[in-house]
């Protein structure tokens, strides 16, 4: 990695060499796939490559083939990072009023289910791509393992039973795609063995043949063929043009420490910064638990405004990047935050809504044995997206669309409005909330982040605030969760999280809370302790199927 590389973030640290290397993901089979790599002198890039593949695989209704994410990639040699931007792009023929009826309504339906509801994907260019640029070794080599789960199957655990069982009405729309994830006809048992011939035939191409393999060719007809059968809009040519983008991640720096992440068109890294920025002038650590849930749901709140009002594609919007991260900024959104009253989001403007739990979308971070990082984000957005692979491709598509604002002011599924920087443009990006994320100082670095649709802002902020709190990764994906989005105006809790005094404390402050009836996210973290040269690794535990490990290279 050279460091003219224009897009690439240079940061002035030591360079100890760890003798470790870690892995975790939300999967045990896609950690060991990494570990794996790892082990056989792959880098953390190869790493990463391979547990996305193997991910798409045995995890299908968080992420895949037919969806996006965005890989922060961090050279420890140089101290260069990069966001690799494998992100959904609307099609061509999409346009602002795609999913409105004849009354102006958006229809529902369509956002979210079969062919319409579909984004180009960018997931498959994106593991081409940093196999090419930053692996060591070859494409084939890292799909492997992931063809061989996609042939011999894997046994479906409990999320990916809990999952189906929300989707299943909707995918039995069509059959073909129910006989791939239902394969006797109804939600697997735990245990029961998924095999995808289909899938396994369609990563094969794109190992044989690069991304052409799938954006080109017999692939790319099937999957246009099978998008425009059940309602899509996709070409060939739309396919062929999909770009990856290389971003420079947003950095910040927070009492002591540097922060890398999601630049956009992830709304996470701006609305991150803008949350610590916030609260970098409070001592959270010396505060009431009232004082500090609140202080931090205020910081949420102001944040989650500024997202839905301006945040969208910067290659087709004018966003105020460098605004919304000035710390003046912050200081004047601190102006209006008293600490005795919680401040309405309708004086700040708009309408309450509902949005569902999430904990489908997947996170892996990992660091190798030379210290480079990854930290990934990645999804097909609702539990097995679109609920539709086209027939004979195995890929599950994606219905990122819904990310997009169908219309202005209105919720989409996770509850967030958004206006005319979120619109629907042919090629457009979709906003997210993906925040892959690396915590660094001269002592100790946190990679780190989750899925959760609108939610996984705040839970990323709450990971590394314990981070810094000086806690290690069990410590930060265990923490009980609160959130607030700005709409709807309220804090929304885990169950049992917090005590009746608190909440009785909260609200007499004049928030609303809400308990929720499960818990969300799912969060996976690895630290590296320089100071001690050790590392760790945890995955949440709100799921059993995660899988985090660190191998040591020396004796100690
Ligand atoms: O990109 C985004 O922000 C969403 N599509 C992520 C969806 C997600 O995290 C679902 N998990 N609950």
């Amino acid at each position: 990695m050279a460091c003219g590389f224009l897009i690439w973030t240079c940061v002035a640290f030591a360079k100890p060499q760890p003798q470790a290397y870690a892995v975790s993901s939300a999967h045990a089979l896609a950690t060991e796939t990494g570990l794996s790599i790892l082990a056989q002198g792959g880098n953390a890039y190869d790493a990463a490559v391979a547990v996305s593949a193997a991910l798409a695989v045995v995890e299908p209704a968080s992420s895949g083939i037919g969806g996006g994410g965005f890989w922060l990639l961090h050279s420890h040699d140089d101290q260069l990072s990069v966001m690799v931007d494998g992100r959904e792009v609307a099609p061509g023929k999409a346009h602002r009023d795609m999913y409105l009826d004849e009354s102006g309504a958006v229809d529902r339906d369509l956002a979210v289910n079969g062919g319409l509801a579909a984004g180009i994907p960018g997931a498959p260019a994106a593991w081409d791509h940093i196999a090419q640029k930053y692996g060591s070794l070859p494409l084939a080599v890292l799909l492997d393992p992931a063809i061989q789960l996609a042939e011999q199957g894997f046994p479906a655990d409990e999320k990916y039973v809990t999952l189906l069982a929300m989707r299943e009405g909707v995918m039995n729309r069509w059959p073909e795609t129910a006989a791939i994830f239902m394969p006797s006809g109804e939600v697997p048992q735990v245990g029961d063995l998924i095999v995808q011939p289909d899938l396994a035939k369609t990563l094969r191409a794109l190992a044989d043949h690069g991304r052409d393999g799938f954006y080109k060719g017999d692939v790319a007809e099937k999957l246009v063929a099978g998008t425009q059968a059940a309602g899509g809009i996709w070409t060939l040519d739309d396919l062929a043009r999909y770009e990856v983008k290389e971003r420079q991640p947003i950095t910040t720096e927070y009492k002591g420490y540097e922060l890398i992440t999601a630049p956009p068109p992830s709304s996470g890294g701006i609305a991150l910064a803008q949350m610590l920025n916030i609260l970098e002038a409070y001592d959270l650590s010396g505060m009431s638990s009232v004082e500090r849930i609140h202080v931090i749901s205020e910081a949420m709140r102001r944040a989650y405004r500024d997202r839905a009002l301006y945040l969208g594609d910067t290659d087709f919007v004018d966003v105020p990047v460098d605004l919304l991260l000035s710390k003046d900024y912050a200081a004047g959104l601190r102006t209006h935050l008293r600490i005795d009253r919680a401040t309405p989001s309708a004086s700040l403007a708009n309408d309450p809504t509902v949005w569902p739990e999430g904990d489908n979308t997947t996170h892996f971070s990992l660091i190798d044995a030379e210290g480079n990082m990854v930290s990934a984000t990645l999804t097909v957005n609702l539990p097995y997206g679109a609920a539709y692979a086209p027939p004979g491709t195995g890929v599950l598509l994606n219905n990122e669309m819904d990310d997009f604002s169908a219309k202005a002011g209105e919720p989409n599924a996770y509850g967030l409005v958004g206006f005319s920087a979120n619109a629907i443009e042919p090629y457009k990006r979709m906003l997210s909330s993906m925040t892959p994320t690396i915590v660094r100082s001269d002592e100790r670095v946190a990679v780190l982040g989750t899925p959760g649709g609108s939610r996984i802002i705040t839970m990323v902020l709450l990971g590394l605030l314990d981070f810094i709190d000086g806690n290690g990764p069990m410590s930060w994906v265990s923490v009980p969760r609160f959130h607030h989005q700005y709409l709807p105006d309220s804090i929304s809790i885990e169950p049992d999280s917090l005590s009746p005094e608190t909440i009785d404390g909260l609200e007499a402050l004049g928030h609303q809370v809400q308990e929720r009836n499960r818990t969300w996210g799912n969060m996976h973290g690895v630290m590296w302790d320089i100071s001690t040269n050790t590392m760790q690794a945890a995955h949440d535990p709100r799921w059993s199927s995660g899988g985090a490990e660190v191998v040591e290279t020396v004796e100690r």
